[in-house]
């Protein structure tokens, strides 16, 4: 077999870095593929060197553009990539453009298609990546399901061959990253005592593209660095701080108590910052599985969420956007609880992942 691990941006490269390491071990002939869909040093070259990973065989380098534009051009490269370099299968992650572009290359093809990720649902379809999650799903042969309820996602839909539910990629991530670094470096680093702040991201289409949304987020933001006794630690995605130029709410930040993280965190920075701050809040998918493991209470700015087993387990709880509703959720003090069962928990899922492929194409 020579697989080709296909990703482009942040998460992705966070979620699949121990299998790509593994892949290269296994084989050297098996490919690193990158679509430069996430192209700033912040949201990707840091990510290469805190995972150690080796430059991309090769870089597409689509970057940003309309969400068929960035698909299109992913799918034309991939399948030049397929045919040039004699790539047997192709190993995609969760829900980005890049996810889909790859796995419409393959699916043309007949190039069998892992997804990594499998059976995550919002039931959302105004989300992008609901319809990226749904189509690849459909197009895949083996799907790797982070949990029974993602597994069950996929049987509703008639999906049921090629299923197993290995556990989270993250959770090896996080392990892998750790012991790199003191907690109290980093507290010390952004002027922060353990659980007196809270951490903050911001990033979702839905957010950060609507005036309104985005204006109440940051009002909120804004009244609870100046009232609350908890600082406010504000990430800041190049896409949000666009928006929130064009929105003309750039100059409120700046001029308020937030802390801002421009550029955003590195991973070992979020992971060490989640650990020890008092909740997270956040409309990112990724966050509020990192919460949830690292015993850190969530509040998703969102409506609903394809990472149901965190609210389940009681780490995570659905707020929307109102600017009364997260200052108030934000200031519950039931949110100090945290001794919920980690949903995710499970021995080094990617190395099961690994070995179930080997099982399967041999
Ligand atoms: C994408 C994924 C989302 C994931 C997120 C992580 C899709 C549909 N969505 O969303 O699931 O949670 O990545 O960040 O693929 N930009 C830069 N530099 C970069 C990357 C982005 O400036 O390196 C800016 C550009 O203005 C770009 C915008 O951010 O247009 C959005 O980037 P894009 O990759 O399209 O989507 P994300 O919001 O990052």
């Amino acid at each position: 077999m020579k697989y080709a691990v296909i990703v482009g941006t942040r998460p992705e490269i966070i979620k699949m870095a121990i299998i790509i390491k593994e892949l290269k071990k296994l084989s050297s002939s098996n490919l690193f593929i990158h679509s430069g869909q996430h192209y700033d040093y912040h949201m990707d070259g840091v990510m290469l060197k805190t995972f150690q990973l080796p430059d991309p065989d090769f870089n597409f380098k689509v970057g940003s553009g309309s969400h068929s534009f960035i698909t299109s051009e992913i799918m034309k490269k991939t399948e030049n990539l397929i045919l040039k370099e004699g790539i047997t299968a192709v190993i995609v992650h969760g829900d980005t453009n890049t996810t889909l572009g790859a796995c419409l290359a393959a699916a043309k093809l007949n190039i069998p298609i892992i997804h990594v990720e499998s059976g995550l649902r919002s039931y959302d379809k105004s989300m992008p990546e609901e319809i990226n999650r749904i189509i690849v799903d459909h197009l895949s042969t083996i799907l790797f399901a982070p949990t029974k309820e993602a597994q069950n996602n996929l049987k509703k839909e008639g999906l049921v061959d090629g299923v197993y539910v290995v556990g989270q990629t993250l959770v090896d991530s996080i392990q892998e990253v750790s012991d790199k670094i003191n907690t109290n470096t980093i507290l010390t680093k952004y002027g922060v005592k353990s659980k007196q702040y809270f951490v903050v991201t911001c990033h979702r289409q839905e957010n950060t593209n609507s005036q309104t949304k985005l204006s109440s987020i940051i009002n909120s933001l804004k009244e609870l660095s100046e009232k609350s006794q908890h600082k406010v630690l504000f990430s800041l995605h190049p896409r949000t701080k666009e928006k929130l130029k064009e929105f003309s709410l750039y100059s409120l930040i700046l001029n308020s108590k937030i802390i801002i993280l421009d550029p955003p965190v590195n991973f070992i920075e979020s992971i060490h910052l989640q650990k020890e701050a008092k909740v997270v809040l956040t409309d990112s998918g990724g966050l509020q599985e990192e919460a949830c493991i690292l015993k850190t209470p969530c509040l998703t700015l969102r409506d609903s969420t394809e990472r149901p087993e965190t609210i389940k387990c009681g780490a995570n709880r659905l707020i929307n956007v109102e600017k009364d509703n997260i200052i108030k959720a934000l200031e519950d003090d039931s949110l100090t609880h945290n001794n919920w069962l980690n949903p995710y928990h499970t021995e080094k899922p990617s190395k099961k992942i690994i070995d179930i492929l080997i099982d399967f194409f041999s």
